[in-house]
């Protein structure tokens, strides 16, 4: 394996998860300041599995001899580097959202940034298994989705594969740990600006916005196509607000939905229950029980638990809210990527991926 970005927080995440992983070596790290920094962050010491792994800057390292590489880079790096990767057989695992979206043009309004290899949008698979489960077995190239578009999909799913919900009124008020904005240092993540502070931030259209939005409408479409042949002029929109919070790790998502008739208020558990109870990630939370970022922290589960509100008498229809946490850093990044790599390598899903989970 590689690890492209070994240094930031998805990167460290990464070789935390990978050393402890039976059927894997690290072969190369990759860093913009070789050696020097990876001595003074102690890394070799921290993991003491890497000593004999290959470290250097992504221009001069060799991934010959690496069947999966992990992009734990800002977006802009992988998309320059797939190409080359894919043409000596490598697979390419990327953590940015270079490769999320199939359209270039989103793409390039929503970051900025001309698109490297356009063609390779069509090939790469979105890496959220339990959507793409099938597809990532043969996959060369997978774009793990962003933290955020984890949480508002997984909680979302069963809603929209039945089609029980106004797919264009929902609303999710989300909250992440300061580790999403990831290593690099700006004022806006230093303790003094974060410490006893709470703040919405990326209310005019935050990035991951158009990526939950793509993913819940090629969810609806699929799934309308396979059961019912409704009408499939309805385009799935969501109300989307960030938020940051004075903690390290987690994002949870508050998801409030509508429903499209009464009658679903008392199946929601069953249909929860049905789609992923063969799930090893998700775990349903029972009775009044209510997903804690800190009961997920660096595991790779997210909790899901569902409130029903009933507003039948008064003739307003039923709404339902979903509790969505999970580690930013695990299963809405390096867990994840790990879960895909063991899909894409015929490992158990799980391997390397157990008892990751630390309290408090
Ligand atoms: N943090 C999260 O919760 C999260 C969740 C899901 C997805 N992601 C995505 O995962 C990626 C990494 O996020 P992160 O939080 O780990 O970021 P980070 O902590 O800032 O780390 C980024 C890493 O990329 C390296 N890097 C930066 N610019 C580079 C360049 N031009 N060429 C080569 N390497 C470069 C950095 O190297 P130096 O060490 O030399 O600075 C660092 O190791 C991002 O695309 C992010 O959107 C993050």
């Amino acid at each position: 394996m590689g690890v492209v970005g070994c240094l930031g927080y998805t990167g460290l995440e990464l070789i935390r998860i990978l050393v402890r992983h039976p059927g894997v070596l690290i072969k190369v790290v990759t860093l913009r300041e070789p050696l020097q920094r990876f001595r003074d962050d102690k890394v070799f010491t921290m993991f003491p599995e890497l000593s004999s792994c290959r470290v250097s800057t992504i221009e001069d390292a060799d991934f010959r001899d690496c069947s999966v590489v992990f992009f734990a880079t800002p977006h802009g790096i992988a998309m320059k580097w797939a190409p080359k990767l894919l043409s000596i057989g490598v697979r390419v695992i990327d953590l940015s959202a270079d490769f999320r979206f199939k359209n270039k043009e989103t793409f390039e309004g929503f970051y900025g940034l001309k698109h490297h290899s356009p063609k390779l949008l069509h090939e790469s698979v979105y890496g959220l298994p339990e959507i793409n489960r099938d597809k990532l077995t043969n996959a060369n190239l997978v774009a793990m989705p962003g933290c955020y578009p984890t949480a508002v999909i997984l909680g979302l799913l069963p809603l929209l594969e039945r089609n029980i919900i106004e797919e264009d009124n929902v609303i999710a008020d989300c909250k992440s740990g300061i580790s999403g904005a990831g290593r690099s240092s700006k004022v806006s993540s230093l303790f003094g600006e974060t410490y006893e502070s709470f703040k919405a931030y990326g209310t005019n259209g935050h990035r991951h916005k158009p990526e939950i939005c793509e993913v819940a409408q090629t969810i609806i479409e699929k799934n309308k196509i396979r059961s019912d042949n409704q009408n499939l002029k309805t385009q799935f929109d969501i109300i989307f607000i960030p938020h940051l919070i004075p903690m390290f790790r987690g994002i949870f998502a508050t998801l409030y939905v509508k429903l499209k008739s009464d009658s679903y208020i008392d199946k929601l558990t069953k249909i929860y229950t049905d789609k992923y109870k063969k799930e090893k990630f998700i775990k349903l939370l029972e009775g009044d029980k209510v997903p804690n970022t800190s009961l997920v922290k660096g595991s790779n589960e997210v909790h899901i638990s569902i409130v029903k509100v009933s507003k039948k008498k008064e003739g307003l229809g039923s709404s339902a809210v979903i509790l969505v946490a999970e580690d930013n850093l695990v299963k809405g990044a390096a867990g994840q990527a790990v879960q895909v790599m063991n899909t894409m390598l015929n490992f158990e899903e799980e391997e390397g991926l157990k008892g990751l989970f630390w309290s408090p």
